[in-house]
């Protein structure tokens, strides 16, 4: 049983503060969510003026994944709650000062480092909780890999145990491209270079992220709430459009909320859960989960009556959630297309003369051809038209070189 919050005033003694480790674009809104419920939010990055940064009381720039450096900070800035943005964080730090009692993290500490690392995830789901995923093994050599490879079989996908948003991942066909995938992952890998988990290709109809939210209901319980499921479309490992809701077998959909309400009460704490599935006819696998806001989820901005950033940040601070459909809707990455700073945007007004439509702009201060730098929303009647829309404002956006 938890008590609902008292909220303080920002910039005085009796503010309630919190810290968000990442302050890319999904922290940006998770921030101005904040900031509407009179929240003192400070934001930290490793580098000056990320999107976070721009929208926050305070800003700090750090490499959060140097735990001396991390706990120095946390100690500075003595904020309630710590809600970690993305994975390459000093998570074993943040658990030692959760277990000293020192600091909350968002949702919980062993949650932020069971899904930095896909063993921890996985091993959690498909052996702990006896969750169906593809078939997979770990090898820490080369030697390794291709006794693994040989185990599971082609086609499979190389990914390093610690990497996101597709990088180092591969998919090979034959123990000829083995050598490849490893110097690929490798080469990918955020931290520990030596490390990574083959799967078994899933030949799946579609992917869909389940974002479930777990808040505090009037009986000080935690409930455990389903948003509708949002379809998306990978290119590398990268997300490039979503939709919601997607239109699922209702055997499937029955399955992947058991699954998804599985892992995340395992997982434990409150706020949105990201979990990603598989779905081929009634069959569901579990891939990974992200205990914080989903990039796939960017379309709940128009889709939901809460978006999913709102909804974490009333779920962290233990208010009641509402996870509604507003209209169907869509979302649609725009891409730097250009290696330079300070880059600028044409075409804005065009885009958001397509019917439904939205625009946001991250202010990144830095374009990398396929970084992400902006995202097109749009609601229609059908999820099919969103789509249309949302990929025909996206493309009438042109980055371009300021002059
Ligand atoms: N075993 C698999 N079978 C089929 N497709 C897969 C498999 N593993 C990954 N993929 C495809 O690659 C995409 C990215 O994989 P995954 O989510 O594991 O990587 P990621 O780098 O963590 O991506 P992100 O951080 O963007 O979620 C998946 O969404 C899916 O489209
Ligand atoms: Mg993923």
């Amino acid at each position: 049983m938890t008590t609902p919050r008292i909220f303080g005033t920002p910039l005085s003694p009796s503010a309630t503060k919190v810290m968000l480790l990442g302050s890319g674009e999904l922290g940006k809104e998770v921030i101005i969510a904040l900031q509407r419920l009179g929240v003192e939010v400070i934001a930290v990055d490793r580098y000056p003026n990320a999107p976070g940064h721009q929208v926050a009381h305070r800003a700090h720039v750090i490499n959060m994944a140097d735990g001396a450096a991390l706990a120095a900070l946390i100690e500075q800035e003595q904020p309630d709650l710590i809600v970690p943005e993305i994975e390459a964080i000093a998570t074993d730090t943040l658990a030692a000062l959760e277990q000293a009692g020192k600091i909350t993290c968002i949702p919980t500490a062993r949650a932020a480092q069971l899904t930095m690392n896909r063993e921890g995830i996985r091993c959690l789901a498909a052996e702990t909780l006896g969750l169906a995923t593809s078939p997979y093994r770990f090898a820490s050599s080369l030697a390794e890999l291709e006794a693994a490879c040989a185990q599971i079989g082609f086609p499979c996908v190389i990914k390093p145990v610690m990497s996101s948003s597709g990088k180092g991942q591969s998919k090979i066909d034959s123990a000829a491209e083995v050598k490849a995938a490893w110097d690929y992952a490798a080469a990918g890998s955020r931290v520990d270079a030596g490390r990574v988990i083959v799967e078994g290709f899933i030949d799946f109809d579609y992917e869909i992220t389940l974002l479930t939210v777990r808040s505090l209901g009037a009986d000080g319980q935690i409930e455990t709430s389903f948003c509708e499921p949002i379809g998306h479309l990978q290119v590398h490992g990268d997300y490039v459009e979503s939709w919601q809701p997607c239109r699922m077998d209702p055997v499937a959909l029955e399955r992947a909320r058991d699954i998804a309400h599985k892992v995340t009460a395992n997982l434990g704490g409150m706020g949105v859960f990201g979990v990603e599935l598989f779905v081929k006819n009634d069959m569901v696998w579990f891939s990974e989960v992200s205990p914080r806001p989903h990039d796939t989820g960017m379309v709940t901005m128009a889709s939901q009556v809460q978006s999913e950033f709102e909804l974490h940040a009333k779920a962290i601070l233990g208010l009641p959630v509402n996870v509604a459909l507003r209209a169907p809707g869509a979302s649609a990455v725009i891409y730097g297309q250009h290696e330079a700073k300070a880059i600028a945007f044409e075409g804005v007004a065009d885009a958001l003369r397509v019917p439904g439509s939205d625009i946001r702009l991250f202010g990144k201060p830095e374009s990398f051809a396929r970084r992400r730098m902006g995202v097109a929303l749009a609601t229609a009647d059908d999820v099919e038209t969103a789509r249309t829309r949302a990929k025909e404002a996206a493309s009438r956006v042109k980055p371009v070189l300021a002059k």
